[in-house]
């Protein structure tokens, strides 16, 4: 059943969420008194689009449907998730959550993307405090899985239960913030080393650039897929943490840092810093800096998807079903995805080799909805592609939802024959033919399949052969 979000504030953040939302099936309405927020979230959504569904490897759901709404009550009232993300003043979130409790659902969940402020005190004189909680995002909001979830003694276990697997339904990492204090958890340790930042400017240390490459060169990469204390960890070598401690800990109370005190912002930093960050970045708009973060995420989260580790982990446990071997008398879908923006080249179309990968994938997949799976693989038996051949009919860029339908051409004995078309609706993209032959993985020689897969491959080949034959199959390169 669909679900009805309401995103009240479409400014970075709130447009961030109704991009997640939306992009995962849900419904959204949206209540901005900015008559520019409907063009603002329409630049985020392309942007989510583009980056977030090719991150998984099964079609993610649907899009929902997004309305925006002058009335905040009628924004909310069939709402199960409430997200406030307005600005970030105590007086203006009361007003707002006054307004919202007067018409929203009693179940609804209203979550908070406050950066500072602690879920008790946006509960003060609220209607109902217990359904009012802290879950803070990081921009984008579409990509990065953390939500810093915070409630108060207010809200029960049931409630927080609940709002944990709304999130986690997202596709976010909802951290259970357990003691309410100022500025969550991630927000107090950025703002630890941007105090660091401005010292070192201030002193004429580092410019913004260094700084920077201080961190993109180096931890930061560490940190993107370990954070700190399982870096450390290895710091100290086989002696681990405790060695680490011992051999760093004394450097805490050297002056290497002056974390303890913060930096007058006066004019003269002020303007230092932000020439400097011109000089740095000031070439890029910030949407096209936008994409070339989005680009690098999509990359570095796929990379650790790959690992299973880290975020990637997180994105592997919300990763949508493969498809399942349906009804064979038509062509069968192998792949159902979108195309990730690392398939992408310099001419802003899927990459030749991609074809192949996604080709390559429907294979697999057919393998193994014919039982060559991975425990039979690991018993000794498994196809070897021998043969390909892709043709490149049509364009197919970043986000495009593909489909792959495979079609058996023979599958008896040693040989099966397979050609898959890849579609972007009716659209025909490319087909791929493949042939491949059974081997035996101890003697590296063809071998014929178990009989328990051969029974199936044959039965589906049999149903296929009364299916036309596929326009261009078994046609040599450079006839079309
Ligand atoms: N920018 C970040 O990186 C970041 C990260 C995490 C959390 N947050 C938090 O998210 C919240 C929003 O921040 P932002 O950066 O998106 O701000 P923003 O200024 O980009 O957006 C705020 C939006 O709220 C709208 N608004 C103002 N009053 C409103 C009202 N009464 N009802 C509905 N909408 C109203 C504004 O028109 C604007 O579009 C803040 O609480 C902030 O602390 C920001």
């Amino acid at each position: 059943m669909t679900k009805t979000a309401a995103i009240l504030g479409g400014g970075v953040i709130g447009g961030g969420w109704a991009a997640r939302f939306l992009l995962m099936g849900w419904d959204v309405r949206v209540f901005d008194p900015d008559p520019e927020a409907e063009r603002k979230i329409n630049e985020v959504l392309t942007n989510a689009r583009r980056s977030l569904p090719g991150l998984s490897d099964s079609a993610m759901p649907e899009e929902g449907a997004l309305s925006f709404h002058d009335d905040l009550a009628e924004a909310v009232a069939p709402a199960d998730w409430i997200q406030e993300s307005v600005p970030e003043r105590l007086e203006i979130k009361h007003k707002v959550f006054a307004d919202v409790q007067a018409a929203c659902r009693m179940d609804a969940i209203i979550g908070s993307s406050t950066s500072g402020f602690k879920p008790s005190e946006l509960q003060e004189g609220a209607q109902r405090p217990e359904q009012i909680v802290v879950t803070h995002p990081f921009n984008p909001v579409y990509l990065l899985p953390l939500i810093e979830l915070v409630p108060s003694p207010a809200n029960d276990a049931s409630f927080v239960q609940r709002a944990k697997d709304v999130l986690t339904s997202i596709g976010c990492f909802p951290l259970h913030v357990r003691k309410e204090i100022d500025a969550h958890i991630a927000d107090r340790f950025l703002e630890a080393v941007w105090r660091e930042a401005l010292w070192l400017i201030k002193d004429g240390i580092a410019t913004t650039e260094e700084i920077d490459e201080a961190i993109r060169m180096g931890f930061g990469l560490r940190w993107a897929q370990m954070g700190l204390f399982e870096t450390y960890r290895i710091a100290g070598g086989e002696a681990g943490m405790k060695h680490f401690i011992e051999q760093f800990g004394p450097c805490l109370s050297w002056p290497w840092t002056k974390l303890m005190d913060v930096p007058e912002l006066t004019d003269e930093l002020v303007d230092t810093i932000a020439s400097q960050s011109d000089a740095q970045s000031g070439m890029h708009s910030i949407r096209e800096l936008e994409r070339i973060r989005d680009t690098n995420l999509v990359a570095m989260l796929r990379a650790l998807k790959a690992q299973d580790y880290g975020a990637g982990a997180v994105l592997n446990r919300s990763e949508p079903a493969k498809p399942a071997l349906g009804d064979t008398s038509a062509p069968i879908v192998t792949v159902h995805r979108a195309v990730p923006l690392d398939w992408t080249d310099y001419n802003g179309h899927m990459n030749e080799a991609r074809y192949l990968q996604a080709f390559g994938d429907a294979t697999d997949r057919f393998m193994e909805m014919i039982g060559c799976d991975a425990d039979y693989i690991a018993s000794g038996g498994s196809y070897f592609t021998v043969e390909t051949h892709i043709r490149h009919l049509d364009e197919t860029h970043a986000g495009t939802r593909i489909r792959v339908e495979t079609q058996v051409l023979q599958g008896q004995g040693k040989k099966m024959h397979l050609f898959h078309r890849m579609f972007d609706g009716d659209r025909l993209l490319s087909t791929g033919e493949h042939m491949l032959i059974h081997v035996s993985l101890e003697t590296r020689r063809a071998a014929e399949p178990s009989a328990d897969i051969a029974k199936t491959l044959s039965a589906i080949a049999a149903a296929h052969a009364s299916l036309p034959r596929p326009e261009g199959a078994g046609a040599a390169v450079g006839v079309r």
